[in-house]
């Protein structure tokens, strides 16, 4: 298609993927924000952001001339053809999901917007919220479109420009076509739909992902009480094309900026038609008994008692290749590990920083330093690169616990340390001498 005139409120890690990437497909995009020191810093082409693949495009799309950044998204969709609206959705009061900030931009801009444009929304929204902003804007000319992003962090400008599905919704007839075309030169399938059924996609497959990982978090637990292996598990699982290898990985549970908020959105969904979501229910359970299960594993190698033990945790982020804390596991784990008197110290390759109750060091090594035990809580691959006996020289105790089933687990032992994973009870076994 011809290139369109687009605006993108909000330059998170969403709103500014969305920008970038739409300018580098020849679009001319202007990313709008209320934060004035960030937006000078992006229009200098300085990414906060740890994203790779961000900075280069934000760079490329100022140079050519294709992105620019503004102060107050009034003045920059007068002359729009769509708007994308990427300002933050929390969870609000009861886990639904906080549209104050949507609706406030749908308040400031609604009355200068020209005749035709398209209001899109990419964040994720509860079902029904393309129909509220056509009733907020209070006019029938501007076409609402749902057309919800499915990008991981880490990897979110891969996942935008080589995406699985375009998905868009609109009740106004045509609208939905005209985005989808936005992403033509992508080459991926679209769902085109009514705006309902675009919004409800995203819950839906988000929520399913957090249901994957309970379920394999959940046959992990299996695993260790049946004396079977969830590598392997997982290995025959995933060959099965209509389960498929990705998202099979036991961890310490689920968390991030996504999973946790839209489960807990679908289930405050589903109870407002009065359908009681069980099975999802379940999962957000299994999740919280998994975090358990991971602090009773890290209690037990410290001979039961935290009050006063050293634990030395490797990783906080909720997932590698990301600086991002929301909702982490490392950090709820980590917080009740000190309210239970725990001493806790923490490095991750990506955050420096105080945090509440622990230290946070710069490197590996200094977390081993007279620790009982070490944790191994993110998936960086730079801790499968730690000289493990060096690590054994340093600590105080002898327990591993990877919760992560990161390490070779023969490493470990061969440093003199104990090795548990998460569903691997053979595989830290010690062995003893065989001649
Ligand atoms: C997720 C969705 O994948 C993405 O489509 C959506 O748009 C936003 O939410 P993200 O939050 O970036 O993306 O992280 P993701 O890579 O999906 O991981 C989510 C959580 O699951 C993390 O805590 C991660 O550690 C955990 N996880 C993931 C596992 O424990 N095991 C796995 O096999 C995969």
């Amino acid at each position: 298609m011809s290139a369109a005139r687009i605006v993108v409120v909000g330059t998170g890690y969403v709103g500014l993927t969305t920008g970038a990437c739409l300018a580098s497909l020849g679009h001319r995009v202007t990313c709008a924000d209320v934060d004035e020191s960030k937006v000078a810093r992006l229009a200098a082409g300085r990414v906060d952001i740890m994203e790779p693949g961000l900075a280069e495009l934000v760079a490329r799309g100022l140079t050519s001339g294709n992105l620019s950044f503004v102060v107050g998204a009034r003045e920059a969709v007068r002359d729009a053809d769509g708007v994308f609206l990427c300002v933050p959705t929390p969870m609000g009061a009861g886990g639904a999901a906080d549209l104050r900030a949507v609706e406030q931009v749908v308040a400031e801009i609604a009355d200068v917007l020209p005749s035709g444009c398209a209001l899109i929304t990419k964040s994720t929204v509860p079902v029904g919220t393309a129909r509220r902003i056509q009733e907020l804007t209070g006019r029938p000319d501007l076409p609402v479109v749902s057309n919800p992003e499915f990008l991981r962090e880490g990897t979110a400008v891969s996942d935008f420009l080589g995406p699985d599905r375009i998905v868009v919704g609109s009740d106004t007839p045509g609208a939905a076509d005209w985005v989808a075309n936005l992403y033509a030169d992508l080459g991926a399938p679209a769902v085109v739909t009514d705006a309902a059924s675009a919004e409800l996609v995203k819950y839906a497959a988000n929520c399913f992902l957090a249901m994957k990982l309970s379920y394999v978090n959940a046959i992990a637990e299996l695993c260790e009480r049946l004396g079977a292996d969830i590598e392997p598990v997982t290995l025959g699982m995933g060959y099965d094309r209509r389960i498929g290898r990705s998202f099979l990985r036991p961890g310490p549970g689920w968390g991030g900026s996504c999973l946790p908020k839209d489960t807990s959105a679908l289930l405050r969904i589903a109870e407002s038609v009065r359908f009681d979501f069980e099975l999802l229910d379940a999962a957000v359970e299994e999740n919280i008994a998994q975090r358990d299960r991971v602090i009773a594993k890290i209690a037990g190698a410290v001979g039961g008692r935290l009050a006063g033990a050293r634990i030395g945790l490797l990783g906080l982020a909720f997932k590698a290749g990301t600086n991002d804390l929301r909702d982490s596991p490392a950090l709820s784990i980590a917080s009740v590990l000190c309210a239970h008197g725990a001493e806790v110290t923490a490095y991750d390759p990506a955050v420096q920083g105080e945090l509440p109750g622990m230290l946070v060091v710069d490197n590996a090594y200094q977390v081993a330093k007279g620790a009982d035990v070490v944790v191994v809580l993110t998936e960086w691959s730079d801790f499968t690169r730690l000289d493990w006996a060096y690590m054994a020289e340093l600590m105080h105790g002898d327990a591993v616990v990877d919760t992560r089933n990161l390490l070779e687990p023969r490493v470990v032992l061969d440093a003199g340390l104990s090795w548990q994973g998460i569903g691997r009870p053979r595989a830290g076994a010690r062995v003893t001498s065989v001649s």
